[in-house]
């Protein structure tokens, strides 16, 4: 029986959320392992949105083990407002249901301050993050001067670490002219906080290890996208973690076999919320429609995500990277009613056909997208919960997509509501 890692497989958004909550009936614990706030998780049950950045989406079902492993940055003050709105939509969360790595390295508030002065300064060249911190905080990780939550239960190593980090930080904003920080406020703050979020706190590596010898079943639920990914993705214009299932175990204190199956989830065409390169965008009136149809508004920053047809090149290439045994395809109820649909098969760069996204900066942005055309469907599909209720023209869509990206379609979502899903393969017996 083989643990499942969810992870999204184009830039994040891809339904992640719901395919989690959905699988979470047949997982005991779920688990997040990197990224932090930037997330924006959407579930929607009987009618009734949740929205989550830090939870793991499977903290809506009584009975699951929630988990925060060390990879993720987390924002102590975030979290704790997180499971307030939870609560007051009738969640429980308490120490019992959610545990937080003792060692995973935490946002402060300069964090966020310095994403966004630094994205304000870049102009036009900004990435378009989300303005949570996320960057600077993994770079004081590797650094080795972050502030972790273990530290919160150290009143004497948290001074010193404080005073640490300022050193460093100040010295920049000193440099930049800018005012510098108060070590004595950010330690008052942190003492606030220490007491609320401490008791979440506990030995994550030893939690799994248990559950793994209990042989509980692990739903590891990725943020973001491969094409995020600081390796693989579009650099310099992605998140600053590795996205891809490889990083579960790093990201949760599990060995290299933490994972068995990993589930892509990939929407039926391609969004992207911040600035990079995007082959397929639609930058007309049919992007315009898969944006009203879909929805695509960013669920943390409100932004309009920017749309284009699928890109099976980019797909595939992040099935490789990324080891992906199957996908979710989600979204397929937003392409109703299109006369025609393309797909994306090949790039063109200085004459040629590639197939695959190149590394550099300049030919990513350069590449042009050879389209395969596919006749729509009228039918609506949204909803459907069978295979047998899909119109023939949507299943040869589909069989086509699986033969490009060369993986089966496990998976398939037919709108927001947990239930309307198809399952032809369960990754979990896989
Ligand atoms: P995540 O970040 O990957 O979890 O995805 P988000 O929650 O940010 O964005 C996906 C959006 O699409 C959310 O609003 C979901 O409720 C919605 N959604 C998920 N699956 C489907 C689907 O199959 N059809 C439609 N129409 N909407 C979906
Ligand atoms: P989920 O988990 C879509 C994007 C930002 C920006 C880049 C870097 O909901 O799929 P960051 O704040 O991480 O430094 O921003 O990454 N980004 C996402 N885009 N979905 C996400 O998460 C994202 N998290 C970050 O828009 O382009
Ligand atoms: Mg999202």
């Amino acid at each position: 029986m083989a643990n499942v890692a969810v992870v999204g497989s184009q830039w994040g958004d891809e339904g992640k959320g719901k395919i989690v909550d959905w699988l979470s009936s047949r997982a005991d614990v779920v688990v997040r392992f990197q990224g932090g706030h930037n997330a924006g998780h959407t579930l929607v049950i009987n009618g009734v949105t949740y929205k989550l950045s830090l939870l793991p989406s499977g903290v809506v079902r009584p009975g699951k083990l929630s988990v925060i492993g060390n990879g993720v940055v987390v924002d102590p003050w975030a979290l704790l407002r997180e499971i307030e709105t939870l609560r007051g939509q009738g969640v429980e969360i308490t120490p019992e249901t959610l545990v937080v790595a003792e060692n995973c390295s935490l946002i402060l508030p300069l964090h966020s301050a310095v994403d966004k002065a630094r994205e304000e300064a870049r102009g036009v060249n900004k990435i378009g993050t989300t303005g949570r911190g996320i960057g600077p905080a993994y770079e004081d990780k590797v650094a080795r001067r972050a502030i972790r939550l273990c530290d919160l239960a150290d009143e004497a190593v948290l001074a010193d670490k404080v005073e640490q980090l300022l050193f460093h930080h100040n010295a920049l904003l000193r440099g930049l002219g800018a005012a510098e920080l108060d070590g004595a406020e950010l330690l008052a703050q942190l003492k606030d906080v220490a007491p609320k979020i401490l008791p979440y706190a506990g030995v994550v590596w030893h939690r799994l290890d248990e559950a793994k010898r209990q042989g509980k079943r692990i739903l590891f639920e990725g943020a973001q996208g491969a094409m995020l990914d600081v390796d693989h993705g579009t650099y310099p214009f992605v998140t600053s973690s590795n996205t891809v299932a490889g990083n579960a175990a790093a990201g949760s204190g599990m060995g290299p076999g933490a994972v068995g199956y990993v589930l892509g989830i990939t929407k039926a065409y391609t969004t992207r919320v911040g600035s990079g390169p995007f082959p397929t965008e639609l930058l007309d009136a049919v992007g315009e429609k898969i944006g009203e149809r879909g929805r695509e508004f960013g669920t943390v920053t409100g932004r309009k995500r920017r749309c284009g047809w699928f890109d099976a090149v980019m797909v595939r290439q992040a099935i490789k990277t990324g080891g992906i045994t199957g996908i979710a395809l989600t979204k397929l109820d937003v392409l109703d009613g299109f006369e025609e649909l393309k797909v994306c098969t090949g790039y063109k760069l200085d004459g040629q056909v590639i197939q695959h996204l190149p590394a550099g900066q300049t030919a990513q942005a350069a590449v042009e997208p050879v389209y395969e055309t596919f006749e729509g469907w009228s039918e609506s599909t949204r909803g459907a919960r069978s295979w047998a209720d899909l119109p023939a023209t949507a299943i040869k869509y589909i069989r086509r997509i699986e033969e490009l990206i060369e993986a089966p379609v496990t998976l398939l979502s037919t709108s927001p509501e947990r239930d309307d899903t198809i399952l032809m393969k369960d990754p979990f017996q896989d």
